[in-house]
C-alpha cells in the first residue's frame, strides 16, 4: 500500500543531484518534501546513533558533515522497499558488482561514500522523517545572504 520513506543525498552525489531525482520520478515515487541541509556533527551523530560505537563512526561523520545533503520525504507504493531496492547494496562496491543499475551502483564510491541513504523500515522512517522534517529539524541551507 502507499506509505513513506525518508532518502537522502550523501554529499558526494549532490553534484549527481538532478540525474537522481529524475531517477526518482522515474521509479513513480512522488516527493512529498524536499530540503537542503549542512549537518553539524552533532547531527550526524543523532540521526546515525544506532551506529555509535561502530569502527567506521567516526568517518561516517566526517563524510555526512562534509557538506550538504539533500533531504527527500517520498511517496509510493511499498515505499521503504521500494527505495532500498533502487539504491542497491550499502557498500557502493558491491552494488558495482551485483546491481549494477542501483544508484549506489553509479553514483556511489565505496563503503562510506555510497551516494544515498534510505530508510530500513516504516520504524526508522518515521524516525527519520521526524528528524529532518519535523519541528526541531536542522535548518534549510541558504546559499545566498
Ligand atoms: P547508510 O545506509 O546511510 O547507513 C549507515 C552508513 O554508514 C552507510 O550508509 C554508509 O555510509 C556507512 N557505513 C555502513 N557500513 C559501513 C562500513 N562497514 N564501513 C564504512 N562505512 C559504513
Amino acid at each position: 500500500s502507499r506509505s513513506r520513506t525518508f532518502a537522502m543525498i550523501k554529499p558526494e552525489a549532490l553534484i549527481h543531484s538532478g540525474a537522481i531525482i529524475s531517477r526518482i520520478y522515474e521509479e513513480n515515487f512522488v516527493i512529498c518534501q524536499i530540503k537542503k541541509v549542512q549537518l553539524t556533527r552533532a547531527d550526524a551523530a543523532n540521526f546515525y546513533d544506532e551506529h555509535k560505537g561502530k569502527p567506521f563512526f567516526g568517518e561516517l561523520l566526517d563524510y555526512l558533515t562534509s557538506g550538504p545533503v539533500i533531504a527527500l520525504e517520498l511517496m509510493g507504493e511499498d515505499c521503504v522497499k521500494k527505495w532500498r531496492a533502487c539504491l542497491g547494496p550499502t557498500n557502493s562496491l558491491k552494488a558495482k558488482q551485483d546491481a549494477p543499475n542501483s544508484i549506489r551502483a553509479i553514483y556511489g564510491t565505496d563503503g562510506t561514500k555510497n551516494a544515498c541513504h534510505g530508510s530500513d523500515s516504516p520504524s526508522s522512517s518515521a524516525r527519520e522523517l521526524e528528524f529532518f522534517f519535523g519541528p526541531h529539524s536542522p535548518k534549510p541551507k541558504a546559499e545566498f545572504k
